[in-house]
């Protein structure tokens, strides 16, 4: 028997957009927010850099319109760039009203505002190198003194709640199917609760963890695209995951991200003889797009054989690195390296996911009942490579445009015909899946495979090898799925078998070299056959791929 909860709204994840998205839309209904870990546990939490908006009047949204377009090497929507970097502005002084505080210039008018690759213009606010974190802190304070906001830890959602497949009469003939929630996994309990709600919206944050070596945290598992695929939702762009050019090559920690702001305050990337490199690879050198660095470092270290190439900023004053790098100094140092008298080892590893959940300009997915936000989301904004520092502001400008909607939202979904008892949940043959090793291994396998198959450069052979070890992989993991009880390992690695799976397919069918992919097999850009999104709809809501529709 699984219990079963009502609200209006249901929002999975609380990094930005998530609680963004709950503190606003509380003002017309009753939220229930639920994350699988702990509050804090948000991609949000980890960002350094900041939030790029046209915030000094020495810039102009024009040019930011720009720099976005030209990073998203042509599949940038121009519409939602637009909306995105001329809202943006009002939203950064909003968390600023809700209390962040941004770094400001002495004068306490002005922002401070920092640097990074693919901008032509200072734009990014931030708080020192720990922006997320600052923003989460305001969030998290805001959303747990409202009276209409429930907060719940260590709820895992499994999986959507279909009418169609929930045992409803959802989809009757001609009636468009709908979501109507999730089931959660209370990981306290163990159980499995049905959590219906009218509108489900995913912020579920990215799938980093899908790789070997990334900058996210352990949460990344792709959970909300997998989810929404699986239900039948349109996803779209998932061969473009950005990998960030500089994360610390170190053995004792790891997913520490040295932000692409040391960049923009004159740090320069140097390969093992201590030489700069970049402008070979790129004329725009050290602050190219990201796409172009990461490809740049992979490159020198092939060429070289070396296991990282070299970020240094020792030439800056010590005083400076310290003030504006506080996090990075500290932790540098904690493990050995002293930023202000030598470089820092640095490797890429995978930071962002530019594809997602496909949605319109108010964050509505296919799936009536169903939105997504942030980086769950595929909104237009990012085309084939995110702009540094845009990816909080689509989270907040997107969150305010959903929560304005909100009252119609609801209103169109209080019309339609209501759906019946929902089933509960039905544990396979119920024994706990005691052999972890099963879990671990093809976890372990699949971020490995994903690494060396389809990394920062690839070739179709090795996506085709991909795709044939994870047919292999799913059916084992669909038959654990089914045979045990549910463990929130076995949920995670579930997603993220699905979720390599559409990278694999996606990468597959562009036949082109475009922003973030990059294939040997066709490293021209190809405007004529492929200025277009790569969307996978799998409407039978089965697990097995759907075409792609380019
Ligand atoms: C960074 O600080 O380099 C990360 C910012 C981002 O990913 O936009």
């Amino acid at each position: 028997m699984s219990t079963e909860y009502h609200s209006d709204i249901l929002v999975i994840g609380s990094g930005v957009s998530g609680l963004s998205l709950a503190l606003k839309a509380a003002q017309h209904a009753k939220v229930t927010l639920i994350t699988k870990k702990n509050k804090v546990d948000t991609a949000t939490n980890l960002a350094q850099g900041g939030i790029a908006a046209v915030l000094s009047v020495e810039d102009s949204v024009e040019d930011h319109i720009q720099d976005t377009l030209i990073s998203g090497d042509g599949l940038c929507n121009a519409e939602v760039v637009r909306i995105v970097t001329t809202e943006g502005p009002a939203r950064v002084r909003e968390l600023m009203d809700f209390g962040v505080r941004f770094q400001m210039h002495p004068n306490g008018q002005d922002f401070e505002l920092g640097m990074e690759g693919g901008h032509s213009a200072r734009r990014v606010a931030h708080a020192s190198d720990l922006t997320g974190k600052e923003i989460e802190r305001v969030l998290l304070e805001q959303t747990a003194a409202h009276a209409n906001i429930e907060i719940l830890e260590n709820h895992l959602a499994v999986d959507l709640l279909i009418a169609s497949k929930a045992g409803t009469r959802g989809s009757r003939e001609g009636v468009k199917d709908r979501c109507l929630g999730a089931y959660v996994l209370n990981r306290t309990t163990g159980q499995v609760e049905i959590r219906r709600a009218l509108v489900t919206v995913l912020c579920t944050g990215g799938c980093g963890k899908v790789y070997l070596y990334t900058t996210n945290p352990d949460i990344a598992t792709g959970d909300g695209v997998a989810m929404a695929y699986r239900a039948g939702a349109k996803v779209a762009n998932l061969e473009f995951i950005q990998f960030h050019p500089t994360c610390f090559f170190n053995p004792h920690i790891k997913n520490f991200l040295i932000s692409e702001a040391v960049r923009g305050e004159g740090a320069v990337l140097l390969n093992q003889a201590g030489e700069p490199f970049m402008k070979q690879y790129d004329p725009r050198g050290d602050l190219a797009t990201r796409d172009a660095v990461a490809r740049g470092i992979d490159a020198e270290m092939k060429t070289s054989g070396s296991d990282c190439v070299y970020l240094d900023i020792s030439h800056k004053p010590a005083k400076f690195i310290k003030n504006r790098f506080p996090n990075i100094y500290e932790t540098c140092k904690r493990y050995g390296v002293d930023i202000t008298q030598e470089p820092i080892p640095v490797v890429p590893a995978a930071h962002y996911m530019c594809g997602g959940v496909l949605v319109d300009y108010w964050g509505q997915s296919s799936l009536i009942g169903l939105m997504a936000l942030g980086e769950t989301s595929c909104t237009g904004l990012h085309g084939a490579n995110r702009l540094a520092s845009n990816s909080l502001l689509e989270a907040v400008v997107y969150a305010h445009r959903a929560a304005e909607k909100m009252p119609e939202t609801l209103a169109a979904l209080r019309r339609l015909p209501k759906c019946g008892p929902i089933q509960a949940w039905k544990s396979g043959g119920a024994a706990t899946l005691e052999e972890g090793i099963l879990v671990n291994h093809n976890w372990d396998g699949i971020r490995r495979l994903m690494w060396d198959y389809v990394g920062i450069v690839r070739r179709t052979k090795r996506l085709q090898l991909m795709r044939e070890r994870l047919d292999w992989l799913l059916k084992e993991i669909h038959t654990h799925f089914y045979d045990y009880l549910l463990t929130p390992d076995l949920v995670e690695l579930r997603n993220l078998a699905v979720v390599a799976e559409l990278i694999v397919h996606s990468a597959t069918w562009r036949h082109e070299s475009r922003g973030l992919h990059y294939t040997l097999d066709y490293p021209e850009k190809d405007d004529t056959n492929f200025l277009v999104d790569t969307i996978l709809h799998n409407p039978q809501g089965e697990e097995s791929l759907g075409p792609v529709i380019g």
